[in-house]
């Protein structure tokens, strides 16, 4: 009999994977890169949005491309550089006069994004229930530490994987690697937390059992493979772990 070409996600065919901790990405998901919108509707009036949008696309295709290109690691450069390049283009595009001082101030904002509420709340549960639970992000540790102490976040998350040991960006295999590696488990036994789609079915592609927290109602991605789970806030994470972890 022939094969359908398409059938049921893995995870619908095998049974659901004991959670042994859980893994967040950090920008979109723990701390909200849009909160740079109120700074960037100071300096720039009407262009704030804009600029935020822009920014945020293009630090993303940055990634991909230093990562795709020539072996991936040559063109690595740290999360920080491909953030202030990719503001320096958005500026540009928008024909906004950033000056240095302008730039610095934007680039500030990145130590001191806004976490999304509820985040506090369930890092604490996290932790209370002894559940591991950490970060991997395509953030380099300096900027992750700081953005993580501003947010009062320093004792909750354990351990902070940055890509940067890999000199990959997400969604290259070896940033993904860095969470079973460190954590001694399966891929599928780690819950991958993300509210970027695309990072999400990246972790499911790897193995990952994965979380997409659709912050912004975005359609899902048309790919042929959905996240292991949808939800909308941090708090849909505890139902998915074992009554004891
Ligand atoms: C991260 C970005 C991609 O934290 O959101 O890895």
């Amino acid at each position: 009999m022939a094969t359908p070409p398409f059938g049921p996600p893995p995870h619908l065919l095998t049974p659901p994977a004991r959670i042994g901790a859980v893994l967040f990405d950090a920008y979109g998901t723990l701390f909200d890169v849009h909160s740079v919108g109120q700074l960037a509707g100071q300096l720039f009036p009407g262009h704030g949005e804009a600029l935020t949008q822009l920014w945020r696309d293009k630090q993303i295709e940055y990634t991909r491309l230093v990562t795709m290109s020539s072996g991936g690691a040559e063109h690595y450069r740290p999360f920080w550089q491909v953030t202030r390049d990719a503001l320096r283009w958005s500026c540009v595009r928008l024909g906004l006069a950033a000056d240095a001082a302008a730039l610095e101030r934007l680039m500030d904002e990145y130590r001191r994004l806004r976490p999304f509420a509820e985040n506090l709340e369930v890092l604490r549960s996290l932790k209370e229930r002894r559940t591991t639970a950490g970060i991997l992000s395509n953030g380099d540790p300096e900027m992750l530490a700081a953005v993580i102490a501003h947010a009062g976040f320093a004792q909750l998350l354990h351990p902070v994987l940055s890509v940067q040991s890999v000199r990959r960006f997400k969604t290259d295999a070896a940033a993904y690697a860095l969470g079973p590696a460190a954590l001694g488990l399966p891929a599928r036994e780690i819950l991958f937390v993300s509210s970027n789609a695309w990072d999400a079915v990246g972790a499911t592609w790897f193995g990952y059992t994965t979380l997409w927290i659709n912050r912004s109602g975005a359609p899902p991605e048309e790919l042929g493979t959905s996240p292991t789970h949808v939800g909308n806030s941090l708090h849909d994470v505890l139902p998915l772990l074992p009554s004891s972890a």
